[in-house]
């Protein structure tokens, strides 16, 4: 493990190494990071397994100063602030509403999220959701409505998108690099943790569907989902998701709280190249495939044989500098405050992400696929429409 890594290790979280100049803009032009501006004042609520994470990144940036931090454990706080001597703690996030911050980070879990940000961004605050961003898609909705409104930064803590080898797949695929892709295949797997209040779906899947809207730029028009429940009832530790996109790419997505491996890859399979990311390895985690097949000119597959040409061209795995991808995310979000510009990985993405998780749940519940056409129009008739 390089030196310099922040211990991020979580079974959902994703640590990498990133490239700067590749089509996507890591950070804020430089001359907007720190000039002459006061550190940005940023408090965290959620001091569990993601939250101090979150804490020391902030601490750590002299774009930022950590104020406070917030969790109902008060032994949790305790702890952290041993590790952060300087920083204040309070078992009551709403007292941090009168110490003059410019932003909250909210590390708690996704069915607090909405209530918590909500009452941030009234207070004027701006703020950084932990993903998933809210856990139905009207109150998705309303959060990016009320950050409109209020004129404040909502972004949502989409941490592989700050992931270099990503940002770099995704310059590849954007760059035609890899031709036309065919599919995605992602897989997102552990022994654990289950948690209450929450399954596979809504815990693992958000990195995987805004990984797949970000290196497709887009998003998909219909989900289908199968999932299995084996440890606790109703609790679904096993998801399949197929998500079609526009273009006609497919995207599958297994996550999984019951299995023997820690598992992290994403392959892209395009008519050209193709990709292989592992995150899990230490050096080598982005491979790229110089291979493919291609159908014989006129073939017909209902007569004779099909003689297919297969291409095996070189592996290929690129350099790709490390940095600290949650430390890429706060700077980011940082910077965004700093300059009252809209970050990268907004409330709309994180919007996005969630009408694919309730589209998934809808499928599971009707057994058939779902159109997320049809998840926005039933939200339209209940609130704001984005
Ligand atoms: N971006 C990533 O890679 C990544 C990785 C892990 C977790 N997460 C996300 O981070 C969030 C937190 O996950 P976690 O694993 O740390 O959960 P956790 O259960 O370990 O911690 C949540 C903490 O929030 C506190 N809390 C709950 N309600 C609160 C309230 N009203 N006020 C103050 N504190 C409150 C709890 O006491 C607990 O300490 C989730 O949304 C999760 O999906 C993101």
């Amino acid at each position: 493990m390089p030196a310099d890594h922040v211990p991020t290790e979580d079974p959902r979280s994703t640590s990498v190494h990133p490239p700067r100049a590749n089509g996507v803009t890591t950070t804020l032009p430089e001359r907007r990071r720190l000039g002459t501006r006061r550190p940005v004042r940023v408090a965290v609520i959620g001091a569990g397994n993601w939250g101090p994470n979150l804490a020391r990144s902030f601490a750590d940036d002299a774009a930022s100063g950590l104020v406070v931090v917030a969790d109902l454990e008060a032994e949790r706080l305790a702890r952290l602030q041993r590790d952060l001597p300087g920083v204040r703690i309070t078992t009551d996030y709403t007292t941090l509403f009168d110490m003059t911050l410019d932003a909250v980070a909210i590390a708690t879990p996704p069915h607090t999220h909405f209530a918590i940000a909500t009452a941030a961004l009234e207070q004027g605050l701006n703020c950084l959701v932990e993903t998933p961003l809210t856990t139905s898609v009207r109150d998705a909705r309303a959060l990016v409505a009320l950050a409109r409104a209020r004129d404040r930064r909502l972004m949502v803590g989409h941490t592989v998108e700050f992931t270099p080898a990503v940002v770099e797949m995704r310059r590849m695929i954007q760059d035609g690099e890899l031709g036309e892709v065919y599919f995605i295949d992602a897989v997102r797997t552990n022994l654990g943790h289950y948690q209450l209040g929450t399954d596979a779906l809504w815990d693992l899947a958000p990195h995987d569907v805004s990984t797949a809207n970000f290196l497709l730029d887009d998003q998909p028009v219909r989900v289908t989902a199968q999932a299995g429940s084996y440890v606790m009832r109703g609790v679904n530790d096993l998801v399949y998701l197929h998500l079609e996109y526009p273009s006609g790419a497919l995207v599958s997505i297994r996550v999984s709280w019951i299995d023997p491996d820690k598992t992290r890859r994403t392959t892209v399979v395009g008519n050209e190249k193709m990709l292989v990311y592992d995150e899990l390895e230490q050096l080598e985690k982005l491979r790229l495939y110089d291979r493919g097949v291609a159908a014989p000119p006129g073939y017909n597959a209902e007569e004779g044989e099909l003689a297919c040409t297969y291409r095996y061209g070189d592996i290929t795995i690129p350099h790709i500098p490390w940095e600290e991808p949650l430390r890429l995310e706060t700077r980011h979000f940082v910077e965004a405050v700093a300059a009252g510009a809209d970050p990268r990985s907004d409330g709309t993405s994180g919007l996005r992400v969630v009408e694919v998780l309730e589209a998934a749940e809808r499928s599971l519940a009707l057994g058939r696929g779902v159109d997320i056409e049809e998840i926005r129009s039933d939200a339209d008739d209940r609130g704001p429409t984005l």
